[in-house]
């Protein structure tokens, strides 16, 4: 009876996991997505508990103990949640991928432990899962680890470049496939232990030579991974929702992946295999690009006024200085006077796929002024004024015109072709992929120093 009502929650979960996704699809219904996420994930922890309750010895201390665990996790999840920065969220989203990958291998040697009484093909499928489970797990921990590390800046984001880094992963891999024959033929502990340490030195190495700019792909990459730990620890435990659960988040997050990549004009699977990236060829730091100019709040303000057609084109930065709301004043400020308003989101502007967006929308920026890279990269020859507000590697000429650019072949938007460019930003520092931006340096920039969300506030008093 408990079970099949258990199976009964976990379908109606897996649909309402189904339609938050398709939900969180669309700017309109991404508030519905996430309540039918809400609710599915809170049908799914009552209906597990409950089984988890009802098939032990003691239900009143197992769950006892649950409702521990989960307060202790609750606290604090919700304090983190609380507190995180904007800016903070994909290290933080990284660091709670590490946490999937370390729940998986730890169901893995759980389940290798405790699995007694299989016999046949029955306990020959039960090893390959495990194995599997603990692999995939243990390459999201560490591959997430060093997302996390890179992303807080606690390590450099410049990309590891061990000789031969491919055939080290390939041997890795190799590695991996004859310690599984060797745990089938032995089921013994100790195969698993090696391939443990082979895939946590694995994922490190996989992330760790991964260039700054390239960073955005494998978030969503370990994202991917993630939700295949979960489905593995979903075959273990023998747990259907959470099966389901993980082939959704895997697949998603391929998908996202594959998306990203698209974006970067990287190639899928090199993203996959890792080490991919900047090859340490010229930066662009060392060249000469000639004076900036520097021009001010009033000046900008004046500029605007006349102007008939204006692109703002957001970047990490508008997120640090929270200028959104400003930008948002701004926008409608100048649309009153007639003027064309138009936002262009980088795919990878931010540091998380629609930071960007999330941003506007919680300014209350109208949804179809924003628009995508593709739909309003012809039109900047027709632009008066370009603002770009804190973005910097997602407009930097040096991804078309420079080879050997670490960013080379990454689409960005050629605001360089507008009649003006105006740069808000506090220093003439380079961004996240640590590449010069000649942009700045260009006849139609000017730079407007200083912190993003002040120097809006200046133009609105000025305006
Ligand atoms: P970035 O290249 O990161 O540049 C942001 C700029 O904002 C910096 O040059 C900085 O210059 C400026 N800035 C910072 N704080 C500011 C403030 N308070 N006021 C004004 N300016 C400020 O930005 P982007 O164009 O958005 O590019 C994103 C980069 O992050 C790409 O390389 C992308 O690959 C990477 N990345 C993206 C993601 C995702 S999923 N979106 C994830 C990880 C990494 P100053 O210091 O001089 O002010």
């Amino acid at each position: 009876m408990t079970d099949n009502l258990v199976q009964a929650a976990y379908i109606i979960a897996a649909v309402l996991f189904v339609l938050s996704l398709a939900g969180l699809s669309k700017h309109e219904s991404a508030r519905q997505g996430n309540a039918f996420g809400i609710v599915g994930m809170v049908i799914a922890l009552v209906a597990t508990i409950w089984l988890a309750a009802d098939r032990a010895s003691n239900s009143g201390l197992t769950l006892f103990l649950i409702l521990i665990a989960m307060a202790i996790g609750a606290g604090i999840g919700l304090w983190r949640a609380r507190v995180v920065e904007m800016t903070g969220m994909p290290e933080l989203v990284a660091m709670l991928h590490s946490f999937v990958g370390a729940a998986a291998v730890l169901v893995g040697y759980n389940s290798f432990n405790t699995a007694d009484g299989l016999t046949g093909s029955e306990a020959n499928i039960h090893l390959v899962e495990v194995y599997l489970g603990v692999f995939i797990g243990a390459v999201t921990f560490t591959g997430s680890v060093v997302a996390f590390l890179k992303l807080s800046a606690r390590i450099p984001s410049k990309p590891l470049m061990l000789p031969h880094r491919h055939l080290l992963n390939l041997g890795a891999l190799v590695v991996s496939a004859l310690l599984l024959m060797w745990f089938m033929a032995s089921e013994s502990v100790f195969p698993l232990i090696l391939m443990t340490l082979v895939a946590l030195a694995f994922g490190y190495h996989l992330v760790a030579s991964i260039g700054g700019g390239d960073m955005p792909v494998v978030v969503s990459m370990l994202n991917s991974y993630s939700g295949w730990a979960a489905a593995a620890a979903g075959f273990m435990l023998g747990n259907d929702l959470l099966i389901v659960t993980g082939a959704l988040v895997g697949s998603s997050g391929a998908i996202l992946s594959y998306i990203m990549c698209k974006a970067m004009n990287r190639s899928f699977f090199s993203v996959i295999a890792g080490g991919f990236g900047s090859d340490g060829s010229v930066s662009g730091e060392e060249r000469d690009y000639g004076e900036h100019r520097e021009t001010t709040a009033e000046d900008v303000a004046d500029l605007l006024k006349q102007a008939k057609s204006v692109v703002i084109t957001p970047g990490y930065g508008m997120a640090v200085a929270q200028a959104q709301y400003p930008v948002a004043d701004l926008t409608s400020r100048l649309r009153k006077l007639g003027v064309d308003v138009r936002f262009g989101i980088h795919p990878v502007a931010g540091r998380l796929p629609g930071h960007m967006n999330v941003l506007l929308a919680e300014a209350k920026v109208p949804y179809d002024i924003v628009l995508e890279m593709d739909e309003v990269n012809d039109d900047f020859p027709d632009t008066d004024v370009v603002l770009v507000i804190g973005a910097n590697d997602t407009v930097n000429p040096s991804a078309t015109d420079e080879p050997g650019s670490p960013i080379a072949g990454m689409p960005v938007l050629k605001v360089w072709e507008a009649r003006n460019v105006v740069v808000f930003k506090r220093s003439m520092a380079t961004g996240y992929a640590g590449v010069q931006n000649p942009l700045f340096f260009k006849d139609n920039s000017q730079m407007l120093f200083g912190d993003a969300k002040e120097r809006v506030e200046d133009m609105l008093k000025s305006l």
